[in-house]
């Protein structure tokens, strides 16, 4: 094989947003062949592609041998495990699953299939000021005390919610802004920084819309090594703050307004806390503004190297696996703070899909859906 042939099941927002850039044919050995949406209508514009209504089918067409999962997310894990078993390399969207149990479903089928690749789409991994701050930790920072993200800028409107009937329902989707918009925050969060230990959520249930689930979050994080943090975001407030904050023990590190800046200690703080003499006194500092660009198109680049994998064996930059670690954050940060607990991680999946599956019966929400201009979707990436 030289060229992979590639389907898109789910034209929504983001499904025609990959089509766009693959039609345009910026990724190399690659060809969109198919698409498909349980809504059929609408994809015959996009002739003489394959069109299909059903994504069963078209991966057991023979049409194509890889394909990008871009429906809601519950049938993240269906349709990709139906990908996996019949040999159809898999990228699935942000979030893999829609709770842990189902994640470790899809990583199961991938363990029975490793030969088949399964990527995930976590494309802020592309971006320069991400990779420049893993860098940084590895080399400069020393060790890790404290982590805080306010991560509010994440406004929606009530038409925003209204405009798919899947949106903000535990039925549709199984969780709100944590798992949906600040899905890809967590999958950051967690590259970087590891895994916390323990989790305390507090989060309120439709805060600023008409929603049975969270859109208010303020979380609570401690990792094994003793290190604090907070996570908070919110898709009611506006302008937002989106302020990241990771604090070492020979610096600090602070992203926010496009600006990247390590404030260096000239000694470990813990190192010259011990040996001082006197008591006020604090090791001297520097801020140092560090540039970085913004990645040019990091869904293609994610694309592009889902395509050399399958083709050449290079390393994914997101393994399907590792998406299993933001559906458990944004999973355990309701999940704790429904029980009014702080949880210990590995969370159990089990519990929560038993959870989740109760919310679903209770839910009383009845949605009207609404057809909303949607231009302006774009305009969400950069976080
Ligand atoms: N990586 C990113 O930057 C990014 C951005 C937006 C959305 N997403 C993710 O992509 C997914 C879709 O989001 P969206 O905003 O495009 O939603 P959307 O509602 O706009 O589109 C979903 C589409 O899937 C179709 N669909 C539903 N069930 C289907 C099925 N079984 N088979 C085939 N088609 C089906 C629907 O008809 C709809 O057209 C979500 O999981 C979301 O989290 C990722």
């Amino acid at each position: 094989m030289d060229k992979i042939r590639l389907g898109i099941i789910g034209m929504g927002n983001i499904g025609k947003y990959h089509a766009e850039y693959l039609l345009n044919r910026k990724i190399n050995r690659c060809e969109l062949v198919a698409v498909c949406d349980a809504n059929v209508a609408p994809l015959e514009q996009f002739k003489p592609l394959k069109i299909f209504g059903d994504g069963g089918q078209l991966i057991q067409s023979g049409a194509v041998d890889a394909v990008i999962i871009a429906t809601p997310h519950f049938q993240h894990t269906t349709l990709g495990i139906a990908a996996l078993e019949n040999g159809v390399h898999a990228m699935v969207e942000k979030p893999i699953s829609s709770h842990k149990a189902d994640a470790e479903r899809l990583i199961a089928a991938h363990k029975k299939h490793p030969k088949i690749i399964f990527a995930g789409m976590f494309q802020l991994r592309t971006e320069p000021r991400y990779l420049k701050i893993q860098k940084l930790i590895k080399e400069d920072l020393g060790e890790i005390v404290r982590v805080n993200w306010i991560n509010t800028d994440w406004f929606r409107t009530e038409a925003y919610y209204a405009s798919s009937g899947w949106r903000a329902t535990w039925k549709g989707e199984g969780g709100g802004v944590l798992l949906n918009q600040c899905l890809h925050n967590l999958d950051t969060l967690q590259w970087l920084c590891g895994m916390p230990a323990r989790v305390r959520g507090f989060c309120q249930i439709g805060r600023f819309h008409q929603i049975e689930v969270e859109d208010n979050v303020t979380v609570y994080l401690e990792w094994a090594n003793g290190a604090t943090g907070t996570f908070i975001s919110s898709t009611g407030e506006t302008p937002g703050t989106n302020r990241f904050e990771i604090v070492g023990t020979r610096g600090t590190l602070v992203l926010e307004n496009n600006k990247l800046t390590l404030t260096r200690n000239e000694a470990d703080m813990l190192e010259f806390s011990k040996t001082a003499k006197q008591g006020f006194v604090k090791p001297g500092s520097r801020p140092e503004e560090i540039a970085f660009e913004n990645a040019a198109a990091p869904h293609a680049t994610m694309v592009q190297n889902f395509v050399n994998a399958i083709l050449d064996g290079a390393p994914l930059i997101a393994p399907g696996e590792e998406g299993i670690n933001s559906v458990e954050l944004a999973n355990v940060m309701i999940y704790s703070s429904l029980l009014g607990q702080t949880m210990e991680l590995p969370m159990d999946g089990a519990a929560w899909e038993k959870k989740l599956n109760q919310l679903i019966a209770e839910s009383k929400i009845e949605k009207k859906v609404v057809k909303v201009a949607t231009d302006d979707f774009a305009s969400s990436f950069r976080k």
